[in-house]
């Protein structure tokens, strides 16, 4: 029989029969079992099948993710595919290129395991959504739902069969850039619109057409790097992790997420990448998690810097051990796994069982059936569609802030000039956001066309950029944007950060307005016109400086690609603005973090024992002044609380009324309240309800959100908001970090933020 040799390790070649070689590729494909009969095989036989054929630098290669060349495919990485050494690529969009590499890995390596083809497919693809934080200000998971597939078709269409987001982690802080890329300050929210975002990409099946794994990311803690600075250290207390920070996790996991990546961080002093109380007690053996943990980037090398190991070997050891499965760019695996093997420290069951998590993600995509990416059987990106459900989330996700005076919306009418000034009012980069690898700025529309287009002959536009950047420090555009201003008869001036300013690694220790930004404002203010700000950020900003100074906010988030119009139709009352925060606005950096679902403190403050610096007295004697949970400077408010977003309509609740105020454990109850258009347009308004658990055997939040409906309502309409509140909305983990709910008595809320008035109460009873 004649003998195929086939490459090992780029080194070895291992002589085996071509009959063989058929067998592996036909055990690949599911088509015969492991006795070589002809018969549909399961995943687990055809799993089983490949780790039998398996040599332990093949196993290495599954578990190893390198970076793509950017459209090109260099020698050495072509040999490493033939070898069978590498299991997934990042960062390749070119759909030649994929499919390339798809062929080598199938054609070329012995054993034909498709590859991986992973991408940061954030908010959109070429098509930009607004930023997830932007996203979760929609309250909308149908949205969220909408827009992550609309990416993931865009995202397939290029060969990309795996997305590393949603990124579900907890953010309370504003000053941390990554807070652009996370759904908010709470575990709710973050769970629905994370299900809702992780959903969109996978489909109901991972192997239909268009569908793409996603990765729920940066598991745990990410979110709470002291300082707000990236990649900082994280201590959690296990109780507030489980009770906030994992909640989003498990929920994701419960609905069936592909992958999970490990943070960057430590927690509690042991970094994410070797943390086995994170990935083996909480994510397999409490939640029974099969899909894959992928590091992130060189993270296991940097268990080494991080002083958690002292070598590569070492740390490849310590993150194997804790479970992660696949190495995203660095070679820790591929260097020791088999060294680690041969001491006996890592068994081969150890090694099957990381590397059987990502063939099974492998087969659940269809990559064995459908390795190939045909563009053609893919709906043109950015096509009218896509920018329809764009401008839709655009829409959904903007906050009015101010509105003093009803200044908004702009009546066309009435307008005859507009002053539109600011360095982010025609810059269809910067509207776009951070992680848009993709992301097309070409097809931006940015708000001064929009406003252009809808005043048409109507009203004339002077535009000023008046600043190069939002970080500029000069003020020498500021006497045209004053003129421009003063010849109005309203301005709308564009203020924010740029892209740059949020996101990955980058932080900011002073959250204002960058640069001369807030200089700007007070200029324009002097002009005696009107003022609307219009804040394209990725993060909350401390708006103190200007709020006085303009009449109109409308916080915008990085809107993405349709930006404009949606911007356009808010100011002109096309639609009404229906966002609401998913996170707290501080007035000052130094009350961070500030969030709503804080504990209670033994001292709270209140109106009455409230005391401002300004009015104390000198000579005060200390025991006069107070002894409350309060910032002296800065007050116990934040500047706008979470679930805050104002209307051109207006919203009045009333008969909050509770199906039954004894609740035996372990069952429901409903509660409701009608909710009226009170103001003279169509809206919609994000109904909301708060729970409050008043004695817990570890103390519970102020409220905690436990509910939300979006609803449109025409001007005079009512409707009544049904909430079902069951045993899991009520329960939190204990003292013995066990989920329980107690008996006792519980306040509800329900109302348009997380101030809402309209109170009820029950009682939870033992039976
Ligand atoms: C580092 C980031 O932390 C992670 O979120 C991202 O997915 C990877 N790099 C890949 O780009």
């Amino acid at each position: 029989m004649k003998l195929a040799r086939i490459p090992w390790q780029g080194h070895k070649a291992i002589p085996v029969q071509a009959a063989w070689a058929t067998f592996l590729i036909l055990l690949a494909s599911g088509q015969t079992n492991a006795a070589g009969q002809d018969d549909i095989m399961s995943t687990d036989e055809r799993i089983a099948g490949l780790l039998d054929s398996m040599t332990v630098a093949e196993k290495a290669g599954q578990m190893s993710q390198v970076n793509g060349a950017g459209g090109t495919i260099p020698d050495n990485l072509r040999a490493s595919i033939k070898a069978g050494q590498i299991g997934s690529v990042l960062n390749e969009v070119k759909v030649e290129t994929v499919n390339e590499l798809q062929r080598i890995a199938l054609q070329e390596s012995r054993l034909g395991i498709p590859l991986l083809i992973g991408r940061d497919v954030i908010h959109g693809f070429r098509t930009v959504l607004p930023i997830p934080l932007a996203q979760a200000a929609s309250w909308n998971p149908e949205l969220v739902r909408k827009g992550a597939r609309m990416a993931a078709l865009e995202a397939a269409a290029s060969g990309v069969n795996w997305t590393f987001a949603p990124m579900i982690d907890i953010s309370r802080d504003p000053r941390w850039g990554r807070i652009a890329e996370s759904l908010g300050e709470d575990p709710y929210l973050a769970s629905v619109l994370g299900v809702a975002m992780l959903e969109g990409f996978q489909g109901g099946d991972l192997a239909a057409h268009g569908s793409i794994a996603a990765c729920a990311k940066h598991f745990a803690g990410y979110g709470a790097s002291e300082s707000g600075r990236d990649y900082n250290t994280t201590n959690i207390p296990e109780n507030e992790l489980r009770n906030v920070y994992l909640r989003p996790f498990e929920a994701a996991v419960d609905a069936g997420v592909a992958t999970l990546m490990a943070s960057f961080s430590e927690l509690n002093g042991v970094p994410a990448s070797g943390n086995q109380f994170l990935m083996k007690q909480v994510l397999r053996d409490e939640w029974g998690f099969t899909g894959f943990v992928v590091s992130d980037w060189a993270s296991i090398e940097q268990l080494q810097v991080h002083g958690f190991t002292a070598n590569d070997k070492e740390s490849a050891y310590a993150a194997l051990s804790a479970g992660v499965n696949m190495e995203m760019a660095s070679g820790t695996y591929a260097s020791y796994l088999a060294e680690l093997l041969a001491e006996g420290r890592i068994s081969m069951a150890q090694i099957d069982d990381l590397v059987a998590a990502i063939l099974r993600v492998k087969l659940e995509l269809g990559l064995f059936e459908h390795p190939f990416t045909d563009p053609s059987t893919f709906p043109p990106t950015a096509n009218e569609g896509n920018l329809a459900l764009a401008k839709q989330a655009a829409l959904q996700s903007i906050v009015l802030l101010e509105n003093k005076h009803k200044v908004l919306p702009l009546a066309k009418t009435s307008i005859r000039s507009l002053a539109v000034i600011g360095p982010m009012a025609d810059d269809a980069y910067e509207q776009l956001g951070t992680w848009i690898y993709d992301g097309d700025a070409s097809i931006s529309q940015t708000p001064l066309n929009a406003i252009r287009q809808f005043a048409g002959n109507d009203v004339s536009i002077n535009y000023v950029r008046a600043m190069e950047t939002t970080r500029s420090r000069s003020s020498e555009g500021f006497d045209a944007a004053v003129e421009a201003a003063r010849a109005a008869d309203a301005v709308i001036v564009f203020l924010g950060e740029e892209s740059i300013l949020s996101g990955e690694a980058h932080s900011r220790a002073d959250i204002g307005l960058p640069g001369n930004q807030a200089e700007l404002v007070d200029a324009l203010h002097a002009a005696g016109k009107p003022v609307i700000a219009v804040i394209l950020a990725g993060r909350p900003l401390t708006l103190h400086n200007i709020i006085d100074k303009v009449d109109a906010i409308l916080f915008a988030w990085h809107p993405g690609t349709m930006g404009g119009p949606a911007i356009a139709d808010i100011l002109f009352g096309v639609e009404s603005p229906s966002g609401k925060l998913p996170v707290t606005f501080p007035k000052m950096v130094g009350q961070v973090p500030i969030y709503y679902a804080h504990k209670n403190t033994g001292k709270p403050p209140t109106p009455e024992t409230y005391v401002a610096i300004d009015d104390i007295p000198v000579r005060l004697p200390q025991t006069s002044s107070g002894f409350v949970s309060n910032h002296l400077d800065a007050g116990y408010e934040p500047q706008y609380p979470f679930g805050y977003g104002l209307s051109y309509a207006a919203f009045a609740y009333s008969g909050i009324e509770i199906s039954r105020d004894q609740v035996p454990m372990g069952e429901t109850l409903s509660v409701s309240a009608a909710v009226k258009n009170v103001g003279a347009v169509e809206a919609e308004e994000v109904v909301q309800l708060y729970v409050r658990d008043l004695v817990g055997n570890v103390t519970r939040p102020v409220r905690e959100l436990k509910g939300f409906q979006r609803v449109r309502l025409l001007p005079g309409e009512s409707r009544k908001t049904v909430f079902v509140l069951g045993p899991a909305d009520l329960a939190f983990y204990g003292q013995d970090m066990r989920l329980i709910t107690e008996p006792g008595a519980f306040q509800v809320w329900i109302g348009g933020s997380s101030k809402a008035e309209l109170q009820a109460e029950f009682t939870v009873i033992d039976h």
